[in-house]
């Protein structure tokens, strides 16, 4: 069985990852790194282990969390796609049964906020793990003139992060923002494309969603 260890050392895998944070770096685009790829991965197994999923299906999400951007080495745009035929090849060839490549790259293909849909247990993990990774630390570029609003609203998010609570049935997206840099309102609105995927991926894995900005429950 092929284990999230297995790829992360697989040398192509490498070899990729290290090329999608070179490319994305000449266009200053905020980070898709090597910590944000295990911060996925992580997040996408956590997740479905809270929620009672079978150990091997967190695994997956582990999995597909780990390579969802790597479809960026050919190009930003619709990576989602690109990125689960990358996958399936490198996953083909390390031997993994079809089925579960399926999982993998339906998950990895339906990521973006655009066209993506939580059409799987899994796929629904990896879009609430993809989408709560906003920080800071993420922005590369150093002249806050040149922020996209993309740059903008991850600069102001100071920590984020998810929790599951499989009694209540609900995860959670936790904010604190900096409201000099960005004020709240503009913050929801900036992510309702993604709040809004965010939802419909808790709904798929049977919870509500909830999103708590400085402390006050938006959603
Ligand atoms: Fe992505
Ligand atoms: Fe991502």
């Amino acid at each position: 069985m092929i284990r999230v260890e297995d790829v992360q050392q697989n040398p192509q895998v490498e070899v990729l990852m290290q090329k999608v944070h070179e490319y994305l770096a000449t266009m200053l685009a905020i980070t898709h790194d090597e910590e944000h790829a295990n911060h996925v991965a992580n997040l996408s197994y956590r997740l479905l282990k809270m929620l009672d999923y079978s150990e091997r299906e967190a695994e997956l999400a582990a999995i597909a969390g780990y390579m969802h951007d790597i479809g960026n080495v050919v190009n930003r745009y619709e990576h989602g796609r690109s990125g689960a035929l990358v996958a399936f090849h490198l996953l083909m060839r390390m031997g993994m049964p079809a089925d579960e490549i399926a999982t993998v790259i339906a998950a990895i293909g339906n990521h973006e906020e655009r066209s993506g849909t939580a059409v799987s247990n899994v796929a629904a993990a990896v879009i609430l793990a993809d989408k709560s990774n906003v920080h800071y630390k993420r922005v590369r570029k150093q002249d806050e003139a040149a922020f996209t609003t993309r740059d903008r609203v991850n600069y102001a998010a100071r920590k984020s992060y998810l929790t599951a609570d499989p009694d209540k049935k609900e995860i959670t997206m936790h904010l604190k923002i900096d409201t000099t840099i960005c004020s709240v309102m503009e913050y929801f609105e900036i992510f309702m494309t993604k709040m809004l995927l965010c939802r419909r991926a808790a709904n798929f894995l049977d919870c509500r969603f909830g999103l708590v900005i400085n402390g006050n429950h938006m959603l």
